[in-house]
């Protein structure tokens, strides 16, 4: 084994980078919208299900690969001795250097909004759609212009990425998510305090605590399923790299269980503040999703609120730490596998992979608003079409990459390293793994089945996991 391997200085240091992943973008801005359409209370117990039935194995399986071969995402299966199934680890690195083109750039907007919100607000209630299109590059005559007040912003956000990254797996990794993911939860607990005590606000937390049973359908439960997948950030280069840095005597299922509780509850928080919030200001209909909600729909909020330009900073500050630090675990999937694949110096490597990612994400910000560049994107309903690029960017990721890899992981430790490992592996700090049919019935079957639907449905439907 490779002795100068790098391993993360503490357990803490470990738990709070995974979950640091994990917390993001998908967390805050698409979960609560999801709670909204799924039912709020229904929604709320058919993700924990999901979290509970597919997350926790998933999670567990692909942390258990990494530290069984102390190795990168494609190494991670030449080393357990199965090469056929490196694929599995080109799809991972794939898909998080596609998802770090964008997610890069929607940290630059979200540091814009910070930098906005500090400075401008004014300018922000008074036309948020507006401002937020003028970031993107069409202005409000209808005019187009490139979008660097967005590129610049993307920018400075992927070099505090580089610069953390080169720093290495303990002194820039963990350090930061030392850091960042205390702010996190501080930022989040005065958020929510703020929105459950607006006035109104109760009909929303009603609204969340409700089982509502015409709600328990099976779009509900994919859409638990993909946002569970996602928000956990399974399916990708990164579990595996992180587990690869763990100690032996590490618990691997103690552990597995404290980040997604935390994600989840992280989620949870978050529809406890954005659907109250929303209640009590806009009304119950415009609660939403995804980047036109977190920037435009949520001026109306803050400005209503009162102290809403504070907590306006507060809340793009929860997306920022929440960006970073996910953004940053997808970086390092990704800087592993180079510089241990083709022995590169991970300081040129993460200058290198940075500039390039940015610059391939500059396509995704100009093709929001300023120019009509196109990308392709085949489908069972539309056959070959041609979407803007950032939604094929996104297609590509959500739809198609991520569900590959998380099933190629399951089918190879099902089927071909067999859960006898991985349960091996898992028990290796001396813990006794009591759930081992269970565990090995779910890998084996059960999330195989569950992740060839949600491919299916995703190419016949357009059901889309973030
Ligand atoms: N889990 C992150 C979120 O919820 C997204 C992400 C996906 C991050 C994949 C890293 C890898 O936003």
């Amino acid at each position: 084994m490779d002795n100068s391997r790098a391993q993360w200085g503490s357990k803490l240091g470990f738990i709070l980078a995974a979950a640091g992943s994990a917390i993001g973008l998908g967390n805050i801005w698409k979960f609560p919208g999801r709670a909204y359409e799924g039912g709020g209370g229904t929604f709320l117990l058919v993700y924990l299900a999901m979290v509970i039935f597919f997350g926790v194995p998933l999670m567990l399986t692909e942390l258990a690969v990494g530290r069984a071969s102390q190795s990168n995402v494609v190494g991670a299966f030449n080393k357990l001795g199965h090469k056929g199934w490196s694929w599995v680890g080109w799809v991972g690195v794939l898909g998080a250097f596609v998802i770090t083109c964008y997610y890069s750039h929607v940290g630059g907007w979200v540091l814009r909004y910070v930098w906005g919100y500090s400075v401008e607000a004014p300018a922000i209630y008074a036309d948020p759609l507006g401002y937020f299109y003028d970031t993107l590059g069409l202005a409000s005559d209808g005019s187009t212009h490139f979008p660097w007040v967005a590129i610049l912003f993307a920018a400075i956000f992927m070099a505090c990425n580089a610069v953390v990254i080169i720093r290495g797996v303990e002194g820039g990794i963990e350090r930061f998510n030392k850091i960042g993911m205390p702010a996190l939860f501080v930022i989040l607990l005065v958020l929510l305090v703020r929105a459950v005590t607006l006035p109104g606000a109760e009909e929303g937390i009603k609204y969340m605590l409700t089982f509502n049973p015409e709600k328990l359908n099976l779009t509900t439960m994919l859409s638990a399923l993909g946002q569970a997948f996602y928000s956990l950030s399974i399916g990708m280069a990164i579990l595996i790299t992180y587990g690869s840095y763990l100690p032996r005597s590490e618990h691997l299922t103690r552990n597995t269980v404290l980040i997604c509780a935390m994600d989840t509850l992280v989620a949870m928080l978050a529809g406890f503040i954005i659907v109250p919030a929303v209640f009590a200001t806009l009304g119950a209909d415009h609660v939403g999703k995804g980047g036109g909600f977190a920037f435009v729909s949520l001026a109306g909020v803050f400005e209503q609120m009162p102290g809403g330009r504070l907590f306006g900073v507060l809340f793009y500050l929860l997306l920022l730490f929440a960006a970073l630090t996910s953004c940053i675990s997808l970086i390092e999937g990704i800087v592993a596998f180079l510089t241990e694949h083709f022995s590169w110096e991970r300081k040129r490597t993460t200058v290198l992979v940075c500039i390039v990612m940015f610059l391939i994400g500059c396509l995704y910000t100009c093709s929001q608003a300023a120019y009509p560049l196109k990308g392709i994107w085949l489908d069972a309903v539309n056959g070959l079409s041609h979407p803007a690029f950032c939604d094929a960017m996104e297609f590509l990721t959500d739809r198609l990459m991520i569900p590959f890899c998380a099933l190629g992981c399951c089918l190879f430790v099902g089927w071909c390293w067999t859960p006898e490992n991985a349960i091996r592996e898992i028990e290796q700090s001396g813990l006794r793994f009591g759930l081992k049919k269970v565990y090995a019935l779910i890998i084996r079957f059960v999330a195989p089945a569950a992740i060839i639907v949600i491919l299916g449905m995703s190419l016949i439907t357009g059901t889309t996991l973030s």
